[in-house]
């Protein structure tokens, strides 16, 4: 008799298996028949009450007929699983043969190019990056470089003021008394690239934002050896190897001596043309050795340590690399001129 009925139960289980199209369905199947309340968990738990010859059939068979009908559930829950998918797949078949949208793709503006070229030129030397403030104060900007209230070497860099002793960096030497501070007598080996500004009326060599990059190097027994062996290697790594550098006697209230750095024009070799003004060089950068009063105001003693500094215009490398002809390009964001230093992918 209960064979009869377990039969029964295999039966209806399978055809409503059968029958079942979502799985919410099949859920309720499986609490239908498999769950502890079901008909078939229930004649398990009567199982006790059969005589022991039976129990065994009677058990083995229920158990059968259970995995019979989880398999069945899970067949099914496969097989809508996959139908579903397939119809997901179809309804979201896409036309590929559609022309797609032109995705432009953009480019470094040549003042980044070159700014990254410097610094890992730098970085390979053994220099680390230092930053400081675009908005300095009179102390950092002129005082502590040996520029006092009334130098005349002030004139030179007027800068927009924020206060009378506020003002936007007319340079990145600034950063050299911070970096001075911060390392307190330790040696020191850094660039700092930065944005600088003055009061300028902008023409195609001048603009009121421009960009530099300081160098600093502290130590015992730095000569200008060092300096001129640094600027070199800057120079020809550069502009090429084929480029020479000369030193120029300058003057900056902070190096002492100071000197102004030119390369041999790439024009002409050397020889004298309209680029390089019949000079045969074009000036690049000033630095010099740091002045002893720099040193001190910033807590190194110039008996005992020495250092160089040297000061980079970005654009300025910039424009002599890629012959550009007016500063003003880098800033105005004109597609026309940036397109042409787009890399080729
Ligand atoms: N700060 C100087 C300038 O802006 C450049 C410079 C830097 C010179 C460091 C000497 C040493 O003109």
């Amino acid at each position: 008799m209960e064979n009869q009925n377990i039969n029964e139960i295999y039966q209806s289980a399978m055809d409503e298996i059968g029958e079942s199209s979502t799985s919410e369905k099949l859920q309720e199947l499986k609490i239908k028949f498999l769950a502890k309340k079901s008909v078939l968990m229930s004649l398990l738990s009567t199982l006790g009450s059969l005589p022991p010859e039976e129990r065994k059939e009677m058990g083995q068979k229920l158990n059968e007929v259970k995995a019979k009908i989880a398999s069945a559930i899970e067949e099914k829950e496969n097989q809508l699983r996959k139908e579903e998918l397939e119809k997901k797949l179809k309804s979201e078949t896409i036309d590929i043969s559609l022309p797609s949208k032109r995705v432009e793709l953009g480019g470094q503006n040549p003042f980044y190019v070159v700014k990254d070229e410097i610094t890992d030129i730098f970085l390979n030397m053994g220099f680390e990056v230092a930053d400081g403030p675009e908005v300095e104060t009179d102390l950092y900007n002129f005082e502590l470089l040996n520029i006092p209230k009334d130098h005349p070497a002030r004139d030179m860099q007027d800068t927009f003021y924020i206060s009378d002793s506020v003002l936007l960096r007319t340079h990145t030497s600034p950063v050299q008394a911070h970096t001075m501070q911060a390392a307190e007598g330790k040696p020191i080996r850094i660039i700092c690239p930065g944005k600088t500004y003055r009061r300028d009326d902008d023409d195609a060599t001048h603009s009121h934002q421009f960009a530099q990059i300081e160098g600093l190097v502290i130590d015992k027994d730095i000569n200008i050896g060092h300096l001129k062996a640094t600027l070199e290697l800057f120079a020809k790594k550069m502009f090429g190897e084929k480029r020479e550098i000369r030193l120029r006697p300058s003057y900056f209230p902070f190096t002492e001596p100071s000197v102004e750095v030119d390369i041999t024009c790439a024009n002409c070799n050397g020889k004298g043309c309209s680029m390089c003004k019949g000079t045969g060089y074009i000036e690049i950068l000033g630095g010099g050795m740091v002045h002893p009063n720099v040193l001190k105001m910033n807590g190194y003693d110039p008996d005992v340590y020495s250092g160089f500094a040297f000061g980079i215009g970005i654009e300025r490398v910039a424009i002599l690399r890629y012959g550009i002809d007016d500063i003003r390009k880098f800033y105005q964001n004109d597609i026309r001129f940036l397109r042409q230093y787009r890399k080729k992918a």
